[in-house]
């Protein structure tokens, strides 16, 4: 026992010293966050900016076809909250937008006359924003430019 202790206190010190050194390079991102982080040192995420994401949601168009808080169009599924099983995974968004992609541009350059093309922030905003219900209940008609209201309409 007595041989034990100098290991248990080296032990317990570099924990003491370690763990919360580790909890710095590690992102507090509860929900989200406003500050991009570190997975590891070679791969880095952007913010996860909820209202970000609703603004890109309405001007970017993917309100023309999909709706949330029962603002937008019915041509896509309902995205609002509940779509997915929570917490959600941002990969398994991103891996369905994958998976769904080439019938999703097609009716984009039909419907919106192009392809959306999205920003790493703007996309890790969209994926916050599906994760958000109080972001959502935000969602209103206003926040949706003239242009893209003409193209909800035809
Ligand atoms: C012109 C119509 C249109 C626009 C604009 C559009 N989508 Fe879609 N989206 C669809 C359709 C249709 C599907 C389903 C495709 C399928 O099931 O193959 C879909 C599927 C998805 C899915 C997968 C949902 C699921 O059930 O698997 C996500 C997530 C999604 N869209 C997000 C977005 C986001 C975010 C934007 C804006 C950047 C956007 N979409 C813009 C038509 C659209």
């Amino acid at each position: 026992m007595k041989q034990l202790k100098p290991t248990i206190l080296a032990a317990s010190v570099l924990f003491g010293l370690a763990l919360p050194a580790l909890a710095a390079t590690l992102p507090a991102v509860p929900g989200g966050g406003k500050e991009g982080f570190e997975l590891t040192p070679n791969v880095v995420f952007p913010a996860f900016d909820a209202a970000l994401g609703r603004k890109v949601f309405a001007e970017k168009g993917c309100v023309v076809c999909h709706s949330i808080n029962g603002i937008g169009g019915t041509d896509g599924p309902n995205l609002s909250w509940g779509k997915y099983d929570t917490p959600i995974n941002a990969m398994e968004v991103a891996t369905d937008l994958w998976a769904k992609a080439s019938t999703m541009i097609a009716m984009q350059k039909n419907e919106l006359g192009k392809q959306i093309i999205l920003s790493p922030d703007e996309l890790a905003g969209l994926i916050a924003f599906l994760g958000d219900p109080k972001e959502q209940a935000k969602l209103k008609m206003s926040d949706i430019p003239a242009n893209i209201r003409k193209d909800m309409e035809e």
